[in-house]
């Protein structure tokens, strides 16, 4: 069987400027650049690091679940449906689940253009009876997707508990969206870290190969790099830590010493100490999660978890009366 060609949707993301959100992120107090700035090609290649770290849990264990709960999933979902992966990336994971649950379409939703034509252009080509779309969309800002036929079952993907990077406010605002995409009876099948012992956690972000480390001081060196500045990404240090009242890992970058920074004309004076705030990746119980799901029309129709309760899936279906 030949691959059928990819069908391609643009939505024209528009371009977030590092230049933009780094001088307004430092000139807030507290002060702190999002997190979406990590994946330049070296921070990627740094992410993908991090999931191999003995300490990071997270990647090996959605695996396994992902693995053994797909011939359980295929018993909910049934035999048609069109699968849209959030986020799709390398597409590593929806690889597990194609054999079994043999969707008709596939849709790869990503706001990087050539990863997101990269990856589903391999889908297309390991899997030639599957339709594959690519639609690049930045899903923070509103999820439009065409190529959908109302009457097909549709299963939203969203893997690797990328849900902890919104605040729980925007993390009600992207179910809602979701909802509206996969409507009346449609299916969300997130991956979503558990709440547990701070040590774990607290090790997961400082694996002891320093690549976390690593990754989190890179956007000082692409700060340094890509824009024109004075500044030396040796005199900050990493620094994660679990707060257990947010209920959030922390990452911040601190200065080492009292020093001005320099980006283009502006500069921004560091105390010995004082940080930015680069990251909040939020944990949830089932029950936590399960009720910010159902403020959304969501109900948890099953929970997939490994054995010490790190990591689940969750497979939400989406009723609008239920809301
Ligand atoms: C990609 C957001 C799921 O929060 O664990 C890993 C990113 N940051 N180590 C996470 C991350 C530091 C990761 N997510």
């Amino acid at each position: 069987m030949k691959a059928q060609a990819i069908t391609f949707y643009d939505a024209h993301p528009g371009k977030v400027s590092l230049r933009d959100e780094v001088i307004e992120g430092l000139s807030r107090q507290p002060r702190a650049i999002p997190p979406k700035f990590f994946y330049d090609e070296r921070g990627s290649e740094l992410f993908d690091r991090i999931c191999d770290q003995p300490e990071y849990y997270q990647t090996r264990t959605e695996m396994a679940i992902l693995r053994r709960s797909v011939h359980e999933l295929v018993e909910h979902i049934g035999q048609e449906c069109v699968l849209v992966e959030l986020g799709s990336g390398a597409s590593r994971k929806v690889r597990l689940l194609l054999e079994t649950l043999k969707p008709s379409g596939y849709v790869g939703v990503d706001i990087s253009r050539e990863f997101l034509l990269s990856s589903t252009e391999a889908l297309a080509r390991d899997y030639p009876w599957l339709e594959v779309h690519a639609a690049c969309v930045d899903f923070s800002h509103g999820l439009e997707i065409p190529h959908c036929d109302d009457k097909i079952h549709k299963v939203a993907f969203f893997p690797g508990s990328s849900i902890g990077n919104f605040e729980p406010d925007d993390v009600q605002r992207l179910l809602t969206d979701i909802a509206a995409m996969i409507g009346e009876g449609g299916h969300l099948l997130i991956g979503v870290d558990l709440k547990k012992p701070v040590d774990i956690l607290n090790a997961a972000y400082n694996d002891s190969a320093g690549v976390t480390a690593g990754f989190n001081l890179n956007l000082l060196e692409r700060i340094r790099s890509e824009l024109d500045g004075d500044l030396d990404p040796r005199t900050f240090e990493h620094y994660a830590f679990y707060n257990p009242i947010a209920g959030r890992i922390e990452m911040h970058l601190m200065s080492k010493l009292h020093q001005q920074v320099r980006i283009e004309d502006r500069s921004f004076v560091f105390e010995r100490g004082e940080g930015i705030h680069t990251e909040n990746s939020y944990k949830y119980t089932v029950r936590e999660f399960a009720d910010l799901a159902a403020r959304a029309g969501f109900r948890q129709q099953q929970v997939w978890m490994d054995d010490d309760a790190l990591f689940s899936v969750q497979l939400l279906e989406y009723r609008s009366n239920e809301r």
